[in-house]
């Protein structure tokens, strides 16, 4: 018997990470070849924006996907979110060569409060929200503040990406494959400031810091690499990262979704106090996921180095948050 179709709202869905990503969550890679889709576009009403977003779906239409059970184009997101049980909110300027994250906050916060008070008014009780405009945590934490009568733990960050370029330099500075990584973490911001942290992880079974053994590398190559991968995007490509952040929301979506059988993951979530982060405070975490929910994994050693790195992404996740205090 066929499943009931759900709600997959999008946001920015004009925009060149909706590109790479709609497509894909049609055709069943984020929620499963069994699990047919109704998707919500949310542009802003601007006439061009709107007309690209017609294109969109002209486009996606003509996939003939089967398991697209109907596409919807809206500029008001209190219709966009209307019983929707998954949110991706894409939409909002990407920052441009020379800017850092965080400067996109002043451009972008606005955007989430608005939309966290829509999903709490119109969403689904038990919708499953990820942020990947930026600042994806403190907009994700500008959502889940904007929206008291949803489950706050329903409210995540897009850390996956930084996850993903992690386990790629491992993998290449390894001479392995991607696949056989396990138990890798990023903790806390979505900016430089991340703490990508191999000490756990292994690869085909084998310890990957015993196999790297070069602490110089992890500190002064690895670290500014993954933390300063999207700049150096910018950079190469004069656009920020598109495809890559459509493939880690579908990976984020997906594992929330369906689980990841025991696998180490990351998604920025609200603390509950673990390792001594704040509660509510949107950081990066190892989680597990299984039956639709994520589980944070408990009990890791924390170093003094890591607790320094820890310390500083905090610090600036800190901030951002005092910085929004007057639109909450
Ligand atoms: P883009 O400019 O190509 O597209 C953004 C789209 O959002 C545009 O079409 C715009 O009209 C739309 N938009 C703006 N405000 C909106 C609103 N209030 N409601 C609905 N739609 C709105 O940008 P992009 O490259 O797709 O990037 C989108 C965001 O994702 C940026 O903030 C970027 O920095 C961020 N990003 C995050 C990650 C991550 O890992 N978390 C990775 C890559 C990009
Ligand atoms: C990325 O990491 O590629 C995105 O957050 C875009 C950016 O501004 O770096």
């Amino acid at each position: 018997m066929s499943k009931k179709p759900v709600r997959v709202a999008v946001t920015g869905a004009a925009g060149q990470i909706g590109y790479a990503l709609l497509f894909r969550i049609a055709s069943g890679e984020m929620l499963g070849k069994d699990q047919p889709v109704i998707l919500q576009l949310l542009e802003i009403p601007d006439e061009k924006a709107q007309n690209a977003l017609k294109g969109v779906i002209m486009e996606l239409e003509d996939c003939a996907f089967p398991l697209l059970a109907g596409i919807e184009a809206h500029s008001d997101p209190m219709t966009a979110f209307k019983d929707t049980d998954y949110a991706l909110l894409v939409g909002a300027r990407p920052r441009g060569p020379g800017m850092e994250r965080a400067d996109l906050l002043a451009a972008n916060a606005q955007i989430f409060t608005v939309q966290g008070k829509a999903l709490n008014a119109v969403a689904s009780r038990n919708v499953r929200v990820l942020v990947v405009g930026n600042p994806a945590n403190t907009n994700a934490y500008i959502a889940m503040k904007s929206a008291p009568d949803l489950p706050a733990k329903n409210f995540t960050a897009m850390l996956r990406l930084d996850h993903n370029r992690a386990a790629s330099q491992i993998a290449a500075k390894t001479g392995k494959a991607v696949a056989g990584i396990e138990k890798l973490a990023v903790w806390g911001n979505h900016s430089p400031t991340m703490y990508a942290d191999y000490r756990f992880a292994t690869i085909d079974g084998q310890p990957v810091k015993a196999l790297i053994n070069d602490e110089e590398w992890n500190r002064n190559t690895f670290l500014p690499t993954v933390g300063k991968r999207g700049a150096a995007i910018i950079a190469a490509r004069g656009l920020s990262s598109a495809a890559s952040a459509a493939n880690a929301a579908i990976d984020h979506m997906r594992d929330w979704a369906l689980g990841t059988q025991g696998k180490w993951v990351t998604m920025g979530v609200p603390s509950n106090g673990e390792y001594g982060i704040p509660k509510e405070v949107m950081f990066g975490y190892p989680v597990t996921c299984e039956n639709g929910e994520y589980k944070i994994v408990e009990g890791l050693e924390i170093d003094e180095f890591s607790r320094e790195c820890i310390n500083k992404t905090l610090n600036e996740l800190t901030e951002e948050q005092a910085g929004v205090k007057h639109l909450l």
